[in-house]
């Protein structure tokens, strides 16, 4: 092994351990209105035992959610571990419904650094449906 090679290592190594060490960095905001500014600027190291970033969106009137009241976007987004986070998503499940005229509220998880720069939305879960309708189709048209 030569030296340039040997220092590369080194640095790789040193490099791994503390990107380890310091954490993962996820965006960070709470009720913002829509995903700009904070929840796309606000950037945390988190603890060493949060290993996923947490968005959460929610639809609803102001500042309670109220019948008739004008309704905007809540967005959220927060350091969190695997455990309570699948577990926020699976409590959200029923109410994420994505109807604008009701009050509703979703949540997701991702791992790895500054993975909750975009948030899920109303249009994303409508598209695994449709590629899967496309497929059949696709499939059917083939036979
Ligand atoms: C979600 O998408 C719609 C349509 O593309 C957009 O009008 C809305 O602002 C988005 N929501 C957020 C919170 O960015
Ligand atoms: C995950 O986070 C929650 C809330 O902060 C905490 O109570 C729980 O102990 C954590 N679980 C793990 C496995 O770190």
């Amino acid at each position: 092994m030569n030296k340039f090679v040997g220092i590369s290592l080194t640095l790789v190594i040193v490099a791994v351990f503390v990107s380890k060490v310091v954490g993962l960095e996820c965006y960070v905001c709470e009720n913002q209105e829509d995903n700009n500014e904070k929840c796309v600027k606000t950037i945390k190291t988190c603890e060493y035992n949060q290993d996923v970033c947490l968005t959460e969106i929610k639809w609803g009137s102001t500042p309670y959610w109220s019948q008739g009241a004008k309704k905007q976007y809540y967005v959220s987004k927060r350091c969190s571990n695997k455990t309570e986070c699948a577990a926020t998503r699976q409590r959200y499940m029923p109410v994420c419904t994505h109807i604008w005229y009701l009050d509703w509220v979703c949540s997701d998880c991702c791992q790895g650094d500054r993975c909750n720069y975009y948030i899920i939305n109303g249009s994303m879960n409508i598209k695994p449906t449709v590629g899967i309708l496309g497929i059949s189709i696709l499939l059917l048209l083939l036979k």
